[in-house]
């Protein structure tokens, strides 16, 4: 217990060094919705009662203005404040969806520019981490969330407008490792079935956000997990742990299969897919090399 305990912790902290640079000039300016787990939480579980998976206190944030923990699974920036500021027209992510709804004063103004409904923790299935971290937003919830924004935005604007500024929208996505470490840890079925579950379960996600409105989609999957410090602390010599990273990467092609069948199926549809194994690859082998990579939408 005590390993799968500390084995989970390092799932929650890892932090991408991938560099993304973002090209959307036909998007600047539109709201970004974004939805995962701790590498794109901003805050979200500091308003969760019963939450064991938070991110604020000391040593979170402490390059962060002012050094202040401000909920964000890392010393800085969170992944979702990158991908914003590289998309050019904001400084932050926007922010949490419980925070805006905590404080209503500025709810409406800001959900034009978008929200974060991302939670440190949650995984793409339902169940992933609720047993044990207490409380944390599941990917369900989290579109669920967004439906509610919906509504408050098609109020706002009125049906044609509200319609079109969301087709407009970004969604951005950064959530399965989670489900993947809880798979590694409890072995429920194959690997191959579990690669095929966790892309069905994404699958509904997506086409759930289509029929709300949403059309431009970036993911980000799973980086090599294997490679994270505790987990290369159970293997003989330090190596990365094989079992983890071919289930990243099987995940990483299935989930490139089923953006193909969506895109070719739902009109409309536009995706770009980041392939973050082979970006945290890099930084690892070559931590002195140029690491660009581009993300298009
Ligand atoms: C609401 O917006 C105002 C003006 O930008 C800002 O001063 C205030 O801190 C915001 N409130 C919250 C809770 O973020
Ligand atoms: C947003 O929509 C929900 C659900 O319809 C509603 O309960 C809430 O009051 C709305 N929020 C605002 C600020 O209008
Ligand atoms: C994934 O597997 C779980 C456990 O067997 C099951 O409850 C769930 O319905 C499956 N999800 C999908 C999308 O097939
Ligand atoms: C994509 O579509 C092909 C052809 O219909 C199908 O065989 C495959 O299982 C689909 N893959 C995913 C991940 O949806
Ligand atoms: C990822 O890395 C593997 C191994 O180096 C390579 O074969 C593959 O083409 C890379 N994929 C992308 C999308 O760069």
């Amino acid at each position: 217990m005590a390993i799968k305990l500390r084995a989970r912790k390092c799932v929650l902290l890892v932090i991408y060094l991938a560099v993304f640079s973002v090209l959307t000039a036909s998007t600047h300016g539109a709201p970004i919705f974004i939805f995962g787990d701790s590498t794109m939480d901003v805050g979200t579980n500091n308003h969760l009662e019963n939450c064991k998976a938070r991110a604020d206190h000391q040593y979170y944030g402490i390059d962060y203005q002012g050094s202040q923990a401000t909920g964000r699974f890392s010393n800085g920036f969170s992944t979702a404040d990158t991908i914003v500021q590289l998309l050019g027209g904001y400084d932050l992510s926007p922010l949490p969806y419980l925070a805006l709804v905590e404080d209503g004063s500025n709810f409406t103004r800001e959900i034009l520019h978008g929200v974060n409904f991302a939670s440190g923790g949650a995984g793409l299935a339902k169940a992933t981490n609720q047993a044990f971290y207490g409380n944390v937003v599941s990917m369900e919830d989290q579109v669920q969330q967004f439906a509610t924004v919906r509504g408050n935005i098609t109020a706002l604007l009125g049906g044609t407008k509200g319609d079109h500024l969301l087709r407009k929208s970004m969604y951005i996505f950064s959530i399965g490792s989670n489900d993947l470490m809880t798979y590694i840890f409890t072995k429920p079925m194959t690997p191959e079935q579990f690669v095929i579950n966790l892309t069905d379960t994404y699958a509904i996600h997506l086409k759930n956000l289509y029929s709300l409105g949403a059309r431009k989609f970036g993911i980000i999957s799973l980086p090599p997990l294997g490679c994270c410090p505790l987990a290369r602390a159970s293997t003989h010599g330090g190596v990365c742990d094989d079992d983890s990273n071919n289930l990243a990467r099987a995940c990483h092609a299935s989930f490139d299969n089923l953006l193909k069948n969506l895109s070719s199926t739902l009109k409309g549809f536009k995706y770009s897919l980041a392939n973050t194994y082979n970006m945290t690859m890099n930084v690892i082998n070559n931590p002195s090399g140029n690491h660009k990579y581009s993300f298009y939408l």
